[in-house]
């Protein structure tokens, strides 16, 4: 039996394991793939024991995204640029450090907003390791006009500072983006607002917002945030954070196994756990 998991802390609310090992079982894999709590005093020790006991590849999720990538034999260039790992895979006797999130971002958005995304002017809520693994993912495919607005101005100045592509971006307040919000085709909110407890708080308003726009927010839980409510009353489309989820595990699973997953399955698995 092959050994697959998932490293962070905490990690008992991790949806992936019910995920991963429900589609393994489906497609016939003999696999398993388990939840492991390592605290960071011991995720060196972790990555060098999950080598030796056979683990053919992992997910990591926080706190550890970053500090593991020392620790891992290779990392993909995307993974490099944004700075965080959350897939490894066993590539002959080298762990090899990958990221999926922003990858498995436009995957999901592909999916529910059939649009050529090079053209379309963007704006990210948030400039936390989610918005980087969102904004540098939409550069390396050639996205250009995307602005990044945050509470913490210099967040948003780090990001686009950093950025290891071509862009034309601008880091601006939340204010700003609220007043400009019709200038944008695309809005993705990834900050924590709208999360309990803060699920009657939205991070910018969108009472300007174009009915023919597309709001993405990568919170799924709830499944509505009412930044999501507010873009639906206005006409537009919407989509929340589970696509994202998904996609992100659905690309590592066929890392490690070679086996495209049924993505609608692996949705439909979340989606019962999630009641
Ligand atoms: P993640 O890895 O999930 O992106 P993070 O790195 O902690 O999480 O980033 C959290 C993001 O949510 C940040 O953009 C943060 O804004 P600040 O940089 O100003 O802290 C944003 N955020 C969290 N709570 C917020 C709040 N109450 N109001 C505005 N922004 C908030």
């Amino acid at each position: 039996k092959k050994l697959y998991g998932v490293i962070g802390d905490p990690i008992a609310h991790s949806l992936s394991p019910a995920m991963q090992n429900k589609e393994l079982k489906e497609l016939g894999i003999d696999a398993y793939y388990h939840p492991f709590r390592i605290e960071g005093k011991d995720l060196k020790t972790a990555v060098e024991g999950m080598k030796v006991i056979g683990v053919e590849g992992f997910n990591v999720t926080i706190p550890h995204k970053t500090a593991i990538i020392p620790f891992l034999d290779k990392i993909d260039p995307l993974a490099k640029a944004i700075g965080a790992v959350n897939t490894v895979v066993r590539e002959g006797d080298h762990f090899v450090g990958y990221n999926t999130d922003g990858v498995g971002f436009v995957e999901s958005l592909r999916e529910d907003w059939k649009k050529d995304l090079n053209g379309e002017r963007v704006l990210i809520i948030g400039a936390g390791g989610a918005a980087k693994a969102i904004y540098y993912t939409l550069l390396s495919i050639g996205v250009k006009r995307v602005d990044i607005c945050n509470r913490t101005l210099y967040k948003a100045e780090e990001l686009i500072a950093a950025q290891p592509y071509e862009a034309d971006s601008k880091a601006i307040p939340l204010d700003v983006a609220e007043t400009n919000i019709d200038k944008y085709s695309l809005v993705i909110q990834t900050t924590s607002i709208g999360m309990a407890p803060e699920i009657d708080k939205s991070p910018i308003s969108l009472r300007g917002i174009r009915p023919s726009a597309f709001v993405s927010d990568i919170i799924y839980n709830p499944d509505q945030t009412l930044f999501l409510n507010q873009a639906a009353q206005k006409g537009a489309k919407t989509q929340n954070g589970l696509g994202m989820l998904v996609y992100q595990g659905a690309l590592a699973f066929e890392k490690w196994t070679n086996v495209k997953p049924d993505v609608t399955r692996m949705k439909r698995t979340l989606t019962n756990i999630l009641g």
